[in-house]
């Protein structure tokens, strides 16, 4: 079963299953594929997250998240008095992350694949040099008739690029023309990359975060993203109340779940950063006793108002759209969830030279200025600020689940900062509320981010009923349009099935199994 937010991709990640590839294999072809048929969001030329589970338990959590630059300072976005200069991280290629994505499907093949980099490639380049043709949904960086459904859209820059990397693997990216390209566009645009920045980046294997909730065992992103931590330590306060006696989006529930989301980002947003660089309390924040305390802060019948609430931990820690997720199960029983990014709708909004790819902006997930929001309004702290190869606190959240040692489910989705709220839905619907993947993707969201303070929700999320008893209890509602693209696999406990589930949100998603 492959699931991704476009079809032609998810065909490629079954025609290599399909010719004998593991699902890590599946995954590297896909994520090529992606960086060809969505390049708003899947990329060569941005970073994120692969968790991978064997089918007999193993784990292993690849790290290829974007570094600052080594000529990047913590006050590169402020002006002379100090404020932050308005889209100097978010456009342009001082925004520019190195990117780590290359190394990080190359490693993923070489370590866990079984197939050849020429193989898992030739789709990819094969979309780019010959076209595919656009349907609903598709995001492609043109306007016009010609993006219409329908049209067909080659782009034979990006399958040269791909067909160097195809022969040279990632040292064509760090080390030889692309890289070239890069630095040379970078120093042209009044940018900071060096080569030294490309040749330099390491990707890193890490222990997957791990927490338990109603019997199952939830596996996600460790630092540095926030996802998992965050995901787990909402998890870990509402585990003790009878959601689905309460009912789906019932106002208890939402307020609930909305104060546990607001203590949990409370403490994102100071705690957390790459850990290379600081220690992520991560501990302290999923302890029972932690859980205990936050539950014992909820008023039962009125929302606290977020400027009410600070970090859990206290002083003594105050020191110093666009993403895309795709899951993949294979015959075996190996999983795979990968969710990767160039921040922003095309990144930065930049390409270098003949390249044909977007380079990112995650620069701008970094904290430019304690206490100034950033692209998703979130409000973050010193520890996740600049500097030289650190790497910008994430909420990208790759999650596996599973129940006495078997897969049950698999999943994650793009969505800045309320991804983690997405992936949290996403599984009590399905675990809780027992929806079927379609269901549990699709269902309406809400979010609560502790600032700004307002609990968030897409249309048909909250009845009349419930949203007026919400707003007695105190709380700012608002609605925005829909948001997310989550991609999920449920295994079936009893017969082993797999059921897909493609976000509805984004029309040109497919989940497909054979
Ligand atoms: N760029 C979005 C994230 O990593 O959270």
């Amino acid at each position: 079963m492959v699931v991704t937010e476009q079809h032609d991709a998810t065909r490629v990640g079954i025609g290599v299953l399909r010719a004998g590839g593991n699902a890590v294999d599946a995954a590297v072809a896909v994520g090529y594929a992606l960086a060809v048929t969505d390049p708003c969001c899947g990329n060569i030329g941005g970073g994120g997250f692969m968790l991978i589970r064997t089918h007999d338990g193993r784990e292993r959590f690849l790290d290829f998240r974007e570094t600052a630059p080594r000529r990047a300072t913590r006050t590169m976005y402020l002006d002379a008095g100090g404020d932050v200069r308005p889209g100097a991280s978010t456009k342009g290629w001082l925004a520019v992350g190195v990117p780590g994505t290359v190394a990080g499907l190359e490693t993923a093949r070489r370590e866990y694949g079984t197939m050849s980099r020429e193989r898992l490639l030739a789709p990819a380049i094969a979309l780019a040099r010959d076209g595919f043709t656009l349907v609903a949904g598709d995001r492609v960086p043109i306007g016009g008739p010609r993006a219409q459904p329908g049209a067909r859209y080659a782009q034979p820059l990006l399958a040269h690029t791909l067909e160097l990397i195809a022969r040279d693997g990632a040292d064509a990216f760090y080390r030889g023309p692309i890289a070239r390209a890069i630095v040379a566009a970078s120093e042209a645009n009044g940018g900071i990359l060096t080569l030294d920045d490309l040749a330099n980046y390491r990707i890193e294997e890490r222990a997957p975060l791990h927490c338990a909730f109603h019997g199952y065992d939830i596996a996600s992103a460790p630092p540095p993203s926030s996802g998992g931590v965050t995901l787990c330590e909402i998890l870990n306060v509402i585990a003790s109340y009878p959601l689905a006696a309460w009912g789906w989006h019932s106002a208890r529930a939402v307020h609930y779940v909305t104060e546990a989301e607001r203590r949990a980002y409370a403490d994102r947003n100071a705690y957390l950063a790459d850990p290379g660089f600081v220690r992520n309390p991560v501990a302290q924040l999923l302890s029972t006793q932690y859980a205990a305390a936050l539950r014992a802060q909820i008023q039962p019948d009125r929302a606290t108002p977020s400027a009410g609430v600070k970090p859990g931990l206290g002083a003594a820690w105050s020191e110093g759209a666009d993403t895309t997720h795709f899951s993949i199960v294979d015959g075996s029983g190996n999983a795979v969830a990968v969710t990767y990014t160039i921040n922003d709708d095309f990144g930065a909004g930049v390409m270098a030279g003949d390249t044909g790819f977007f380079l990112n902006d995650e620069m701008d997930d970094f904290t430019a200025k304690p206490g100034v929001p950033n692209l998703y309004g979130l409000v973050q702290g010193a520890r996740n600020g600049i500097a030289p190869a650190k790497r910008p606190l994430s909420s990208m959240a790759p999650t596996i689940v599973t129940q006495h040692g078997m897969l049950r489910m698999v999943t994650g989705s793009p969505g800045g900062s309320r991804i983690i709220t997405i992936v949290l839905e996403t599984i009590l619907n399905a675990l809780v509320y027992g929806m079927s993947a379609q269901a549990a993707v699709d269902a309406p969201r809400t979010h609560m981010q502790w600032l700004p303070d307002a609990l968030h929700y897409e249309p048909r999320a909250l009845s009349p009923a419930t949203s007026q008893e919400l707003r007695a209890m105190g709380y700012p509602l608002r609605r925005v349009a829909q948001w997310g693209s989550a991609q999920a696999i449920l295994v079936d406990p009893r017969t082993g099935a797999l059921q897909g589930g493609s976000d509805r949100r984004v029309a040109s998603g497919a989940a497909m199994g054979y």
